[in-house]
């Protein structure tokens, strides 16, 4: 059991913007050894369709579990979305996608009132938000909206600039009518626009950021099994699919530190 707990976590991202869950995980667990992947060369899955998602998300899942990996992570809210099922079924450790654990943080915060999604247009079609949410036994209303220009805005570095919040007001503005209790951010990047996004929500509406509820549900998970390392110094590695410079230049950013990426490519 002491062995298996000393296993990394494996992480894994369509590309940067899971980033922003594994500083998440970093934050609620100092200790543990990180594993991050990010399908750079493939990058975006967010408009893309469930058969090449999931055919993604399955080879880099196997990728990481021949590292030996105790946990997996799945940041990508539209690799969850879409392989979710699929990859768990096809691991042989545990799988925690982004969801669910926003699902459940959504339910706590509006009870049963209207509930808002913001995501990809892959994330948003699948409505497996809609999907988690009925499972839950959630009773209000979900409304959702895609928002694919959030994703190269956040990677352009215009995380609070005029071009932003005038893009942010144009895509709420439906959702708002709805009056929402609670808004999820359903896309690794938008816990960076967290600043434009309440401004623009207001404050009756609380921001969901699922990578730090993920982070917080595989903390729990990992303790309840034994399997939480609590002792000695973090660390952490990285695999890319893509040349490494874009995502050095962009990890220092949503990181703050620096990611020296490995390259890894797969057939095909
Ligand atoms: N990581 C994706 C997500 O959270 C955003 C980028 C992409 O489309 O691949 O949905």
């Amino acid at each position: 059991m002491r062995r298996l707990g000393g296993l990394p976590i494996g992480v894994f991202d369509s590309g940067v913007g899971g980033l922003t869950v594994l500083r998440a995980l970093r934050r609620e667990m100092p200790s543990e050894r990180l594993l991050y992947f990010g399908d750079t060369a493939r990058v975006p899955y967010g408009t893309k369709s469930k058969e090449t998602v999931t055919r993604y998300a399955l080879e880099v899942a196997a990728f990481l579990e021949g590292r030996g990996v105790k946990h997996l992570v799945v940041a990508c809210n539209s690799a969850t979305a879409l392989a979710l099922p699929a990859l768990r079924r096809a691991a042989r450790v545990p799988v925690t996608g982004v969801i669910e654990p926003a699902v459940r943080a959504a339910r706590r915060a509006a009870r049963d009132g209207v509930v808002g999604v913001i995501g990809t247009e892959a994330t948003v079609a699948s409505g497996a938000y809609q999907e988690a949410w009925t499972k839950s036994g959630g009773r209000g209303r979900v409304v959702s909206a895609a928002c694919p220009l959030f994703v190269p805005l956040v990677e352009e570095g215009w995380w609070d600039t005029e071009v932003t919040r005038a893009v942010a007001r144009v895509y709420l503005r439906p959702l708002l009518k709805a009056r929402p209790r609670a808004l999820i951010l359903g896309c690794t990047h938008y816990p960076l626009l967290k600043p434009v996004l309440s401004r623009c929500a207001g404050p009756k509406v609380a921001l969901i950021d699922s990578g730090s509820e993920t982070a917080a549900e595989v903390r729990l998970e990992l303790e309840s099994r034994g399997l939480l390392r609590r002792a000695g110094r973090g660390t952490e590695g990285f695999f890319v699919t893509d040349g490494p410079e874009r995502f050095k230049r962009l990890a220092h950013r949503f990181l703050g530190h620096a990611a020296d990426p490995r390259v890894v490519r797969f057939e095909g």
